[in-house]
């Protein structure tokens, strides 16, 4: 039995409050078999959130802080998301790496704090462009899933994404082979850590993905959907990624 898929829209730092609930109100009733999720900016959770009450379509955050409170200027907690309605949390996007300068332990340190709240994480690894040239890849996917996923992450239902850097927002994407190579590294290397259950793992891939590259990529072995960011802005563009999955 498959797994089921999850295309999640990343609005990263985008829109107006208004504009991020007409478009929640335009994707609202989602895709059949398909498990959709938006992850707007924070000022506009709780509007995003109560539109999408009662729809199909999940609601997450970009981040969120390692402690549960505290003098954190600036930052926002697990709770709080759980609080406006938030089921998911991106962590450890590569912006997230270099705007941030977080580390493995840092996106591990987030990770756990997500899960001790109940939000389930989409922990973000990929390679630099220079890394891919390298030949480096698959070791840099794989020490960053050694470093950010911590213990639980499994059974909890948490999600990797793998996002090369060079393909964010730039309308690259690595060949199909490069792709399901990557995920099949990914998979051994959580069965490795975690066992069989490691198989219902959802990896998410991630990198200018659009309507008209989203079928071969979501057909891939090992790929349980995708995480989305300039398209997911536009709610016809996210729905066809969406109706692309097998
Ligand atoms: O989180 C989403 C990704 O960074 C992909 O962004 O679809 O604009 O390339 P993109």
């Amino acid at each position: 039995q498959g797994i089921r898929p999850l295309i999640a829209g990343n609005w990263k730092m985008h829109g107006t409050v208004r504009e991020a609930a007409r478009l929640a109100e335009a994707v609202r009733e989602g895709v059949e078999g398909v498990d959709l999720l938006v992850c707007p900016p924070f000022p506009h959770l709780h509007t995003v959130s109560v539109v999408l009450l009662g729809g199909r379509v999940a609601v997450g955050g970009q981040d969120c802080h390692a402690a549960g409170k505290g003098a954190h200027t600036g930052d926002v907690s697990a709770a709080m998301l759980r609080d406006v309605g938030a089921t998911h949390v991106i962590l450890g996007h590569s912006e997230r790496r270099a705007d941030h300068a977080e580390n493995d332990a840092a996106v591990l340190a987030k990770t756990k704090a997500a899960l001790a709240a109940g939000l389930i994480p989409i922990v973000c690894v990929g390679e630099t462009e220079a890394e891919r040239l390298g030949g480096l890849a698959e070791s840099v996917v794989r020490g960053q899933l050694e470093g950010s996923v911590p213990y639980g992450f499994v059974t909890a239902g948490g999600i990797v994404a793998y996002e090369p850097v060079w393909a964010i927002g730039t309308g690259r994407t690595p060949t199909e082979d490069d792709i399901a190579a990557i995920h099949a590294t990914m998979r051994a290397a959580l069965v490795e850590r975690f066992g069989p259950a490691a198989r219902a793992t959802r990896l998410l891939y991630g990198g200018s993905v659009k309507p008209s590259n989203a079928k071969p990529i979501l057909a891939l072995p090992e790929v349980d959907g995708a995480l989305v960011g300039g398209a997911s802005l536009v709610a016809e563009d996210f729905l066809a990624i969406a109706r692309a999955a097998p």
